[in-house]
């Protein structure tokens, strides 16, 4: 198809008006997009110029997130429109989640979504289990969690939702629990002063609901499309971890200095 005739079809269904101001979406090469025969596509959350993925075959790769290098071969990003975007990633993950939207998180922009558990009220402890299970991760971090908490609404954004204003935000819509990814240290300190449950479930794994279904959106075109997930930007080492908070020590005055591996006064 050629790629003039492609884009249409894509922002037809995913308009770039939708994306918030600052988000660079839509195509990025060197060619004129009506120069471009597209037949196959690799659809990516990442471009990782460095991990040497092999693009031969693939006539586009249409990414998440806007690449920080330009790409080897042309390129199109579709992000923040299609995470607003009714039917986008915030569904995708409200449906893997089987939450029944009623509104969005945040009216200003129509970022994030609103909902009930399709099942009715569930205890925290189960949820937190069938968010693990759902999104096929071994491991979840939590503010407020308490196993025999009853939840009845859920708030969620797909990837970069917990940073601190989305959190006040999230504080004033009298949801349950907050669901999204990126907790930082100062935001879970602000999440503490109310109850407002969070789960960071991680921003990789928050996206690729929508990623799978961004893939089916573009398939629906005419295009051959492979997905491919490229994982996370970082790698992970726990060896019988503790948090330091568990850690006391007192200091006296003849005894000043404390031994970072022990948490003894030396
Ligand atoms: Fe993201």
């Amino acid at each position: 198809m050629n790629g003039k005739e492609l884009f249409y079809r894509i922002e037809e269904k995913i308009p770039l008006k939708l994306a918030l101001p600052t988000d660079r979406v839509g195509y990025i090469g060197k060619k004129d997009p009506g120069d471009l025969e597209i037949l196959r596509i690799l659809l990516l959350m990442d471009y990782y110029p460095e991990e040497g993925l092999d693009y031969t075959g693939y006539d586009l790769i249409v990414l998440h997130h806007p690449p920080r290098v330009p790409p080897l071969i042309p390129a199109y990003v579709i992000h923040s429109n299609w995470d607003l975007l009714y039917g986008g990633a915030c569904d995708a993950l409200a449906d893997c989640m089987k939450i029944s939207c009623t509104d969005v998180l945040d009216p200003a922009t129509g970022l994030g979504r609103i909902g009930e558990i399709e099942s009715g009220p569930i205890l925290l402890s189960r949820f937190v289990r069938y968010v693990m299970r759902a999104l096929k991760i071994g491991s979840v971090r939590t503010v407020n969690y308490s196993e025999d908490r009853l939840i009845f609404t859920v708030g969620l954004v797909s990837g970069f939702g917990l940073n601190q204003d989305l959190i006040r935000m999230a504080q004033h819509r009298g949801i349950d629990l907050y669901l999204s990814g990126d907790l930082t240290h100062p935001g879970a300190i602000l999440a503490k002063q109310s109850d407002l449950v969070l789960i960071d479930a991680s921003h990789h794994a928050t996206e690729l609901p929508g990623l799978f279904r961004l893939g089916e959106v573009l398939s629906g075109l005419g295009v051959e499309v492979t997905v491919k997930d490229t994982g996370v930007p970082f790698g992970v080492y726990s060896d019988h971890y503790r948090p330091v908070s568990y850690l006391s020590t007192t200091l006296d005055r003849e005894k000043s200095s404390v031994s970072w591996e022990t948490g003894y006064i030396s």
